[in-house]
């Protein structure tokens, strides 16, 4: 199978090309400087170094926010033929910090309240009755750059009196007190593959590696991990990182960054993140290209009967342990139907377990 990864060069994207390298028989570089869009014909075409871009089973890209419409069309010119794990709509929604916002926010994703305001009287309006401390942030900035603290109604003024004669659009944000720390996951489809908290040096409020913030690596709760998974989905980044603070009301989502770089969570976690990445991108590609050849593993199970309930399964395996705990297989899942908001009764025994759904529950549900 054959990749491209697009990108800036930077140092991570290195890093994950020579990942790649590892799955992929075939990884070309791509540098997104050289890429042509080239509207002139009928249809959309992609050129580098003013030659059409190659054919590949996969094109991953990676870019900053100012590169957008150029990474949005190679998206929307690719998406029918080829795997992105990165959809057109991700590059507009996760470049804007407000577009994010108004997307996760449809999905009940827990975020700090946000304004955006049309003109400099109902700025004032907001900053007059808001409590503070506040943040005033750029809706593209990144590595902490265009994020702004006022820590009350005259601090707020002059930054707003910065703001207007620079004619900068900013947005203001509830401040969520952490003491400086904020935690990034990288998401890989279903996974946080690495995730750590960053930690703001003394008198700095913003936490961002850039900004002199250190990365530890953390461990984070089930909560806070499917919170970063559905943004990733939400947004449709199959591979991103989620910043999220968690302050006294729980986690909330601050931003979704598209090509996150990978030294300081690589340097905190010790995790190979880059190649966790590159794995993801592969298996992808392999079951969307193998989708086309033959049926995806669950038609033919349910072409053998397997999932119809009423009848008792039997599987004969061996058990996959995350340290101690033991992971099931997800046909378990499929064929039980259960999920998170079932309650289930337990039996244990040495050699024997068996979980069934208890008869509380399921009057619970009839009820509803
Ligand atoms: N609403 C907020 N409350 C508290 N701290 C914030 C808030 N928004 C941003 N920060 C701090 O500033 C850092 C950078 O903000 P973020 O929105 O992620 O922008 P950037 O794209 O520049 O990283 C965050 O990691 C966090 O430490
Ligand atoms: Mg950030």
């Amino acid at each position: 199978m054959k990749a491209a990864l697009i990108s800036l060069g930077s140092e991570s994207s290195k890093w994950i090309a020579k990942a790649m390298k590892k799955y992929f028989e075939d990884v070309d570089e791509i540098n997104l400087k050289n890429i042509e869009i080239d509207l002139s014909h009928k249809e959309l075409e992609i050129l580098y170094k003013g030659d059409p871009l190659g054919e590949y089973d996969c094109v991953y890209e990676r870019g900053s926010f100012k590169y957008e419409p150029v990474l949005k069309s190679i998206a929307v010119a690719l998406s029918e033929t080829t795997y992105i794990p990165i959809q057109p709509a991700a590059f507009y929604l996760g470049h804007d910090k407000l577009l994010t916002q108004l997307e996760l926010q449809k999905h009940n994703i827990p975020m700090p309240k946000t304004y955006l305001t049309p003109t400099l009287g109902s700025t004032k309006a907001i900053l007059e009755k808001i409590n503070y401390p506040i943040i005033m942030k750029f809706p593209a900035g990144t590595g902490g750059k265009g994020v702004m603290y006022a820590e009350s109604l005259p601090a707020a003024s002059s930054i707003l009196d910065a703001l207007t004669a620079l004619k900068q659009p900013f947005i203001i944000q509830e401040y969520i007190e952490t003491e400086g720390v904020d935690t990034r996951a990288i998401v890989a489809g279903d996974t946080v593959v690495a995730a750590m908290k960053r930690k703001a040096v003394k008198g700095e409020k913003r936490s961002n590696i850039h900004a002199g913030g250190v990365g530890e690596a953390c461990v984070l709760d089930r909560y806070t991990k499917k919170i970063a998974i559905e943004t990733a989905k939400i947004i449709g980044a199959e591979i991103c990182a989620v910043d999220i603070l968690e302050g006294a009301k729980g986690p909330m989502v601050i931003e979704i960054n598209l090509s996150p770089g990978l030294q300081g969570i690589t340097k905190a976690t010790k995790i190979d993140v880059a190649d966790k990445m590159a794995k993801y991108l592969y298996k992808r590609t392999k079951e969307i290209t193998e989708k086309g050849k033959k049926k995806v593993a669950s038609e033919i199970l349910e072409d053998l009967d397997i999932l119809k309930p009423g009848k008792l399964k039997e599987i004969i395996t061996t058990l996959d342990f995350r340290g101690n705990r033991i992971l099931l297989p997800e046909l378990v899942t499929n064929v039980s139907k259960f999920d998170e908001k079932k309650e289930v009764i337990i039996n244990i025994d040495k050699g024997n377990l068996s979980v069934r759904e208890s008869e509380i529950g399921r009057e619970k549900e009839k009820k509803k």
